[in-house]
């Protein structure tokens, strides 16, 4: 195939970036037919406008972004231990929606989760349950759960249908597993797949960058790729065509993640809010998750990669950290504001820069794996729009009840790994069997003592990981499927009154208490 057909050569002499074809000559037929279709496909003049601007943006940036920040008003923020008495009427307004088919969720699960380092999507990750769901089943669950309990409350059928936004590099492994797993139990038909859009990375000079001779070194556009993916894969058209009028969006790591949460979206509607973030206190000033503040004005996310130390230092006179809305990935979006967001702002939005050590094929045609960043990588982030909003709500929860994001290996850091969050879920759950009046036995027969919420079962340490320690520094062995409870509910007639050894799992199919197995 002859690179000057369709006038490539010279799109990409005009665009500066022709030594795409500089080995050209020695790719063979196939290799030549496929970067001739990548490149066919790509609009070079938008991407060195992208760098362009991300540059600029991302030069401007550092310097003052501090100066500018203030907290959320308390007058935006709703609570679940502040304002407990109206966590009910929340949740009831919540469920209604739900009843009349106005709520969707759409999981965001375009990322590679480099940090974690597997080469297949997150969300297929067993983190070791007894049961040994992975991330996935755990959201499919739930969802029908509460189907199931708004089914139940308004005698009514109704359905969350579930929006899954992959990339190029998830797309085709995401499906087969649904396939391969029967939509673990959800109707197909509300399990919608799309796909976000991918960016070339590119060196400090604008020039794309080649992983290999015949390749461009590609990454998904950023979790912010949402909404230009809204637009043209016809997800907008068909939310209206089912109409939805609210959606929670969320990421796929957060093993605790309450999909479709009745109280969070009532708590948004009845406060007429076009968007809405769930947020988590924030104790240690060097966690790494974004924060929910203003800036210039406006709200936004300022992530733990764009604030100084100093400023996440900084506390209010209560002792807490000023900045402490820790976001947790969980947003609100009402339908016409996500329409407004598609069809007008989106092209506004503007990409942040991540600067990576990306292998690359020098002039010879060597593989290069550099040892520090020689290139920059271009993302758009969800909550980005969140300046647009005309009402913006916050709404906080207790990490221990919501926010175990798996994030690293178990090889690494000892934070937010497949170890952590198993040991968050198996808390939250040892917490509801007591509540709901079961008790646990050691191997002696003794009780095990029922520990209070701040003690070890559910406590947090400065780094937002879990202070887990029942004797054996290991929470109590407990797994309750999302089948049988969606948030700590209905377990009374199964545990009251009665004693368990662990591991106690709880399923569809009844209570098991397994044999210690030492997870
Ligand atoms: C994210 C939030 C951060 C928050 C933290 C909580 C963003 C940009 N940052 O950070 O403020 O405190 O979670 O855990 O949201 N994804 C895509 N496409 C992409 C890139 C990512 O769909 O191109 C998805 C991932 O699959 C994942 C989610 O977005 O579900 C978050 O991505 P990740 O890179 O893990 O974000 P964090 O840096 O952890």
């Amino acid at each position: 195939m002859d690179p000057n057909f369709s006038g490539l050569t010279q799109r990409l002499a005009k665009a500066n970036q022709s030594h795409l074809l500089q080995f050209w000559n020695e790719l063979s037929p196939t290799e030549r037919a496929d970067l001739a279709l990548d490149l066919q496909g790509m609009d070079f003049q938008e991407i060195n406008g992208f760098f362009k601007n991300a540059m600029e943006m991302s030069n401007n940036k550092q310097e003052k972004m501090d100066t500018r920040m203030e907290p959320v008003p308390m007058e935006v923020l709703g609570s679940v231990t502040r304002n407990r008495s109206s966590l009910k009427a929340w949740e009831l307004t919540g469920l209604q929606c739900i009843s009349q088919n106005k709520v969707a969720v759409l999981l965001l699960a375009g990322g590679q989760g480099t940090r974690l380092g597997v080469s297949y999507p997150k969300g297929m990750y067993d983190v070791g349950l007894p049961s040994h769901k992975t991330l996935f089943q755990i959201q499919a669950e739930r969802i029908l759960k509460l189907q199931q309990l708004t089914e139940q409350r308004h005698n009514i059928k109704c359905c969350i249908p579930w929006y899954i936004m992959t990339s190029g590099r998830t797309m085709e492994a995401t499906e087969k597993f649904f396939a391969r797993h029967n939509f673990f139990g959800l109707d197909k038909n509300n399990i919608v797949f799309f796909q976000q859009g991918m960016l070339p990375a590119m060196d400090y000079d604008g020039k794309i960058i080649m992983e290999s001779k015949g390749k461009l070194s590609m990454a998904p556009d950023g979790n912010g790729g949402l909404y230009r993916a809204l637009g043209n894969q016809g997800i907008l058209e068909d939310m209206e065509r089912r109409g939805i009028e609210f959606i929670h969006v969320y990421c796929v790591d957060n093993i605790l993640v309450k999909v479709a949460d009745p109280a969070f979206i009532g708590f948004c509607v009845q406060n007429e809010a076009d968007c809405g973030a769930k947020v988590v206190e924030k104790t240690n000033p060097t966690e790494a998750v974004g924060v929910v503040c203003k800036v210039d004005g406006h709200y936004q996310v300022v992530e733990y990669s764009e604030i100084t130390l100093e400023t996440a230092q900084k506390r209010s006179p209560d002792g807490r950290l000023m900045f402490n809305a820790g976001n947790v990935a969980n947003h609100f979006f009402s339908f016409s504001f996500l329409k407004d967001i598609v069809q007008t702002y989106e092209p506004k939005l503007q990409h942040h820069v991540a600067q990576k050590k990306i292998p690359h094929v020098d002039a010879k045609g060597q593989l290069i794996q550099p040892d520090k960043p020689n290139g920059i990588k271009m993302e758009k982030f969800v909550f980005d729009i969140f300046q647009f909003a005309k009402t913006f709500v916050v709404y906080e929860v207790l990490r221990e009840d919501e926010f175990s994001p798996l994030k690293n290996a178990d090889s690494q850091e000892g934070k937010d790994t497949p170890t952590t969050a198993r040991h968050a879920l198996m808390s939250l759950h040892h917490l509801w069997v007591l509540n709901a009046g079961g008790h646990f036995i050691d191997e002696n027969g003794r009780r095990i003592p029922a520990i209070p919420r701040d003690g070890a079962a559910g406590s947090v340490t400065d780094d937002g990981n879990r202070n887990l320690k029942d004797g054996t520094d290991m929470p109590i062995q407990c797994e309750i499927s999302p089948l049988v409870s969606y948030g700590g509910e209905g377990l009374e007639e199964l545990v009251k009154d009665r004693e368990f050894h662990p591991t106690l799992m709880i399923d569809e199919n009844g209570v098991h208490q397994l044999v210690k197995n030492g997870i």
